[in-house]
């Protein structure tokens, strides 16, 4: 008969034993994958931080295509922009795309749009005012989300587009209660057998928030100005798990995406 303690010991022993069986996907970006021992462990949750235009979504579709390609279903929840406008902007560099979604081999999630319809469903049945819709989505209603896509759809990547858009407000205007609901959220993303891109806006090193503390990975996106050239780099914050150089590497963006050099970036 097994012991009370030994059943104890099991319940941590089982978690660290799965966590060394992790396997490493590839996120398709040229040059990068190289960079972290071959990929992304997973499951796994990952953000990847940069300033306007700097590639967060063109990196987010190449980790989605490369699934596609390898038989690993996609989603790519948008809580700003619509669908439509990214699939444009993205069919450039990706021309097989398009077929690729027909296929529903990627998915897209317009949740802003399917929060305020429901939204409206509820303020109708209630005979309220439809003006008051201004409820910002909830992280409670991503991870709802995002569950009946894992069990209806059975998805195995997630790009989340963007961390920014997501409420973690409180009516007690707390900041602690805040960080807790964030550092929740991400818990709660971990918890689903997912490899997730959370992809957040323009990173200030001296603003780090929890989210940064627990998510497995961050992957940094710079494009700034050097003298009158503008100069894009890719830099690995941090990797859990993985052997990484913390350096600034060369990031082209092309009409074939996106694209790292393996030597760091020399000034
Ligand atoms: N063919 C191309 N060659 C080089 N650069 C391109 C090409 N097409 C688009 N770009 C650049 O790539 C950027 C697109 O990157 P992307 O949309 O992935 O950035 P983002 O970080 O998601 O931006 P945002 O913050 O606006 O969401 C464009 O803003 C443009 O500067
Ligand atoms: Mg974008």
């Amino acid at each position: 008969m097994v012991s009370k303690k030994a059943n104890h010991c099991k319940r941590f022993l089982i978690p660290l034993i799965n966590s060394t069986l992790m396997r490493r996907v590839k996120t398709g970006v040229a040059g990068f994958d190289s960079l972290v021992e071959g990929g992304l462990l997973s499951p796994g949750v990952y953000m990847v931080s940069g300033a306007p235009g700097s590639g967060k979504t063109t990196f987010g579709m190449h980790f989605l295509l490369e699934g596609a390609r390898t038989g690993e279903r996609g989603l790519y929840m948008t809580l700003t922009e619509d669908p439509k406008n990214i699939l444009a902007a993205q069919y450039r560099f990706f021309p097989d795309l398009i077929d690729i979604v027909k296929d529903n081999d990627i998915l897209f999630a317009d949740v802003r749009e399917i929060h305020q319809r429901k939204f409206r469903e509820e303020i109708s049945a209630a005979d309220k005012i439809l003006s008051l819709d201004i409820r910002p989505v909830s992280g409670r209603d991503v991870i709802s989300l995002i569950k009946t896509y894992v069990e209806d759809l059975g998805i195995s990547r997630l790009v989340i587009d963007s961390l920014a858009m997501v409420g973690f407000g409180s009516s007690l205007n707390d900041p602690a209660h805040e960080a807790l609901q964030k550092g929740m959220f991400v818990r709660a993303l971990k918890d689903f057998d997912l490899t997730v891109l959370l992809i957040s806006e323009m990173l200030d090193p001296d603003r780090y928030g929890i989210e940064h503390y627990i998510v497995h990975g961050i992957i940094l996106l710079h494009h700034f100005l050097k003298e009158d050239k503008m100069i894009r780099a890719l830099q690995i914050i941090k990797m859990r798990g993985t052997k990484h150089d913390d350096n600034l590497h060369p990031l082209t963006i092309s009409s074939s995406g996106l694209s790292v050099g393996v030597s760091p970036l020399r000034f």
